[in-house]
């Protein structure tokens, strides 16, 4: 006797529909897989036949084939546990068949026939929804994230329940829709600093306010304990709230790489991310046989923060340039290539030298111009230029250390942040970019307006710092930010001077 059961699957970051077809017949007892499935999916035979007998059901002692379509999709993961025991009792006529076509079912079995939550929910319930299909059946821990969606799903938490369920001897309720709106309530970040506890640097805190407010990369330089990655610890309660497209792309990341849990089934603010600089190049921007997302891509709608910046491997670090430009990274492996998102915001750190007195006017640096030269030659040319800020931290003086005069607290730096990102949405709204970082040359055309003044001033610094054609570019960005700051449309010469300020790089080569 033959099934049909309708099941879901992730491939990198894409959905696709798997039909898992139970042949149950005659012959001498097996029980055979096929369709490219990868160990855990092979694996599932041992799963399925345990937890069929402990959820009080008969494995039949006959020729089993299951085979999952389309058979040249390579297929990993233990989501395929229930759909194949599902199959297998419907064979074998111990559950209605008639009712299974119309639903698609994922879900890991444990041994003793409970329901597992997987990974992945998220984004297939959405492109069920996108592609009209039925209603779902996941395990019960998944519900938070099928909630987000409009599909029909419902949540079980063993096999015996789906049984009953498919039987109709037993209903159980549908999951209740969540309001994502409702998850993605404006909350501030809590961090171990707040900017109120970093004395002085009011440059390097005005740069970062400009880069959160814009979305734009930025590079603090500074020697030892300037206070760097106690700024860069500021960021997370600085940055706007998520919008609740942006949540939702997130979202399908973090729950195909499992980062999401039964708790907290969506991201609800700005991923802060802070890979070790000893990271390698497949958990940068992504890598495996199956491809899976790399830290460039768990930071997209957040900052990738990069600490000791000179320290990370060159490849690692080269890497960067292709989703730095595009937004997207493309990791291609032999048997497949896969994009996925990588609009992330850049947070870099690092010292001017090895010994990182270089630009310290008390200390002196020990290294000689060929280190000093190698130290610099780390990070290349084209990475810099996609850097908008270029920030540098210098030592504190004492009065300043010991100032009274009260700092002014990350809260109200983000009011002026979220009222400056306000209106890029608001301005944005039917151009398919987020912020200002994300302009391209038609949006600079159509919404960088510049005074006489700030044209004149512009002209000039092009000529004189000798700008590329992107750095430029980045200029008039930051200077867009910076006026979305004073909230006025026209950029005048002076959001041009401040944006000129953060581009010290070229007036110091
Ligand atoms: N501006 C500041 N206000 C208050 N405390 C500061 C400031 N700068 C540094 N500190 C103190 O110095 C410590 C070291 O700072 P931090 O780790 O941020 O330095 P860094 O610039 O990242 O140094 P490194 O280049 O060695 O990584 C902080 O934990 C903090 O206690
Ligand atoms: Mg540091």
């Amino acid at each position: 006797m033959l099934s049909r059961v309708f099941s879901c699957t992730t491939i990198g970051l894409e959905p696709h529909l798997v039909e898992v077809e139970v042949d149950v017949g005659n012959g001498l007892p097996c029980f055979e897989l096929v369709g490219l499935p990868d160990t855990t999916v092979r694996e599932s035979k041992e799963r399925v036949r345990t937890a069929i007998k402990n959820a009080g059901f008969d494995f039949p002692p006959r020729r089993i084939i299951v085979n999952l379509a389309p058979a040249d999709l390579k297929k990993a993961g233990p989501g395929f546990d229930l759909a194949i025991a599902i199959g297998i009792l419907a064979a074998t006529r111990q559950i209605c068949e008639k009712e299974i076509c119309k639903y698609v079912m994922v879900g890991e079995l444990s041994l003793d026939g409970k329901l597992r939550r997987i990974s992945g929910i998220l984004p297939m319930a959405l492109f069920l929804t996108g592609n009209g299909c039925r209603s779902f059946i996941i395990p019960a821990d998944n519900r938070g994230e099928a909630g987000l969606t409009p599909l029909d799903s419902y949540g079980f938490n063993d096999l015996a329940e789906v049984g009953r369920f498919l039987s109709k001897t037993k209903s159980y309720p549908m999951v209740e829709k969540t309001n994502t709106s409702e998850l993605l309530q404006d909350r501030m970040v809590s961090t171990v600093v707040d900017f109120a506890d970093v004395k002085g640097q009011n440059t390097a805190k005005r740069a970062l306010e400009v880069a959160a407010a814009g979305g734009h990369n930025i590079l603090m330089i500074g020697p030892p304990g300037s206070g760097k990655t106690m700024l860069a610890q500021c960021m997370p309660a600085i940055l706007p709230p998520l919008t609740t497209k942006e949540a939702l792309e997130i979202s399908q990341v973090y729950s195909i790489a499992g980062l999401l849990s039964k708790e907290m089934p969506l991201v609800t603010s700005r991923p802060f991310r802070t890979p070790h600089h000893s990271a390698s190049l497949a958990s940068m921007i992504g890598g495996g046989a199956l491809p899976r997302p790399g830290e460039v891509t768990l930071a997209t709608h957040g900052v990738l923060f990069l600490d000791e910046f000179p320290e990370y491997r060159r490849d690692v670090l080269e890497s960067l340039r292709q989703p730095l430009e595009d937004g997207v990274v493309t990791v291609a492996r032999v048997s497949s290539v896969m994009t996925f998102p990588a609009r992330f915001q850049l947070v870099a750190a690092a010292n001017p030298c090895y010994c990182g007195y270089y630009t310290d006017p008390v200390r002196e640096c020990t290294c000689t111009p060929y280190q000093i030269k190698r130290y610099r030659n780390k990070i290349s040319g084209p990475l810099m230029d996609r850097i908008d800020l270029h920030v540098e931290v210098p030592r504190l003086s004492y009065q300043d250390l010991n100032s009274s005069s009260g700092e002014e607290k990350s809260q109200a730096v983000r009011r002026r942040v979220v009222a400056a990102r306000e209106r890029q949405t608001r301005r944005y709204a039917s151009e398919g970019v987020y912020c200002n970082a994300q302009m391209g040359a038609k949006e600079r055309a159509a919404f960088c307006l510049l005074e006489d003044d700030a044209k004149l001033l512009l002209k000039e610094a092009f000529r004189s710092l000798g700008l590329s054609t992107r750095a430029y570019a980045c200029v008039l960005r930051m200077a867009r930010t910076i006026a979305d700051l004073a909230e006025v449309e026209m950029i005048t010469d002076e959001h041009i001077a401040e944006a000129l300020l953060y581009r010290s790089f070229e007036r110091n080569v």
